[in-house]
């Protein structure tokens, strides 16, 4: 999405005649978003795209949750999440609303099928692990701090080349992208922007296979899961250009920006949706006023509620935090560091704390699968102390 890309072979001009070796055509796909008015690329298959040799229905794939109950801070314990099958199957919604829902997948296998996801883009952070994620795009290796972006519609399967991958996903109904404000009027990002083009990998390597057989591609659409058996490889693509295509973005790449006194949370966005952002919280130096307070103000993050995903390092504004763990703060009560870290914060230089935040605009709902995982203790942990 960020900028024009092309892989393999393509003929000069689009909608024109374009032949294989043997003098047949190949079959050319336009994939646009928004009624062909959004971001948009065309493919050239080997095999007539809609093809189909069996059509099977596999169900509601709809998430269970569970009462809110009465406002308070949640956490959720992630490190013991149970693990095993692919990456896909694997995936166990904990935190959800119509926009967008947050999932944690702990795959010790790869994909031995292929999924397209056509009712959402999905972001899928690597937080353990390391493989390649193959689509009719081409392929990408990813590895630790990889956010991958898999736009709408797009064909695509995970090999893991590790014994077991953690990964926290992120699944929404709308485009997620860089944020509008880091980019001028032709989308180029901008010199303020905490990364820029060279950060975001896209496809380099394209597979494109012409064997027949028995090939199984699973396709969300509707709430539902579909199964559909192709005759032929699904990865039979020979070119494509555009602008839709999945790509990569490295945590690790991200420029925090800083000041003299503490930032907002802004700062940290990197990509947005529509009513939600993803954040990176990553190793940065501190404020540099001679009086500053490293440690974050108390907030109220009025119409929002804010996730965070400690990946590593030491979250200093938290306590009863761990590696793994997911805080929920809802909207409606004021939230910030727990007694005695701001002055604990105090006069530190840098943190190491790498975070995935995600601030969604309309409530969250639990899932009956967060609430196995869940800390009761956790908003307990600002009672310590007089208060003051
Ligand atoms: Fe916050």
């Amino acid at each position: 999405m960020p900028f024009y890309h092309k892989l393999g072979d393509i003929p000069h001009k689009r909608h024109t005649q374009f032949r294989k070796p043997d003098g047949s055509l190949y079959r050319e796909e336009v994939m646009g978003l928004e009624g062909f008015h959004g971001i948009e690329s065309i493919l050239y298959h080997h095999f007539l795209p809609p093809r189909a040799a069996r059509v099977e229905d596999l169900g509601p794939v709809c998430v269970e949750y569970a009462d809110f109950g009465p406002l308070r801070h949640r956490a959720f314990k992630t490190a013991a999440f149970p693990r095993g099958g692919d990456p896909v199957s694997a995936r166990r919604v904990l935190l959800g609303n119509h926009d967008v829902t947050l999932a944690i997948s702990r795959p010790t296998h790869s994909m031995d099928y292929f999924y397209r996801n056509a009712q959402a883009y999905e972001v899928w952070f690597t937080h353990e692990g390391r493989g390649t994620l193959r689509t009719q795009f081409g392929s990408l290796p990813f590895q630790l701090g990889d956010y991958m972006v898999i736009p709408f519609g797009t064909t695509w399967q995970l090999q893991l080349d590790s014994p077991e991958a953690r990964f926290f996903v992120i699944e929404a109904a709308s485009q997620i992208e860089p944020p509008k404000r880091y980019r001028n009027e032709w989308g180029q990002l901008l010199e303020h922007a905490p990364y820029c083009e060279r950060d975001i990998r896209a496809p380099q390597s394209l597979e494109t296979h012409t064997e027949r057989g028995e090939f199984e591609v699973r396709i969300k659409v509707r709430d539902r899961l579909t199964r559909h058996i192709l005759d032929h490889h699904p990865l039979d693509v020979v070119g494509w250009d555009g602008y839709l295509y999945p790509w990569i973005f490295s945590i690790h790449d991200f420029e925090p920006i800083t000041g003299r006194v503490h930032q907002p949370p802004p700062v940290h966005q990197t990509f947005q949706g529509h009513n939600f952002v993803v954040c990176s919280f990553v190793p940065r130096l501190f404020d540099y006023h001679p009086q500053g307070i490293p440690a974050p103000y108390n907030h109220s993050n009025v119409n929002s509620d804010e996730v965070i995903y400690y990946c590593d390092g030491n979250f200093m504004s938290r306590k009863g935090i761990d590696q793994y763990d997911i805080s929920l703060h809802p909207s409606g009560l004021p939230h910030g560091p727990q007694p005695g870290a701001t002055e604990a914060s105090i006069g530190k230089e840098r943190t190491d704390e790498l975070a995935v935040m995600v601030d969604t605009f309309h409530p969250l709902n639990i899932s009956v699968q967060a609430l196995e995982l869940e800390k009761p203790e956790y908003m307990d942990s600002w009672l310590e102390g007089d208060g003051l």
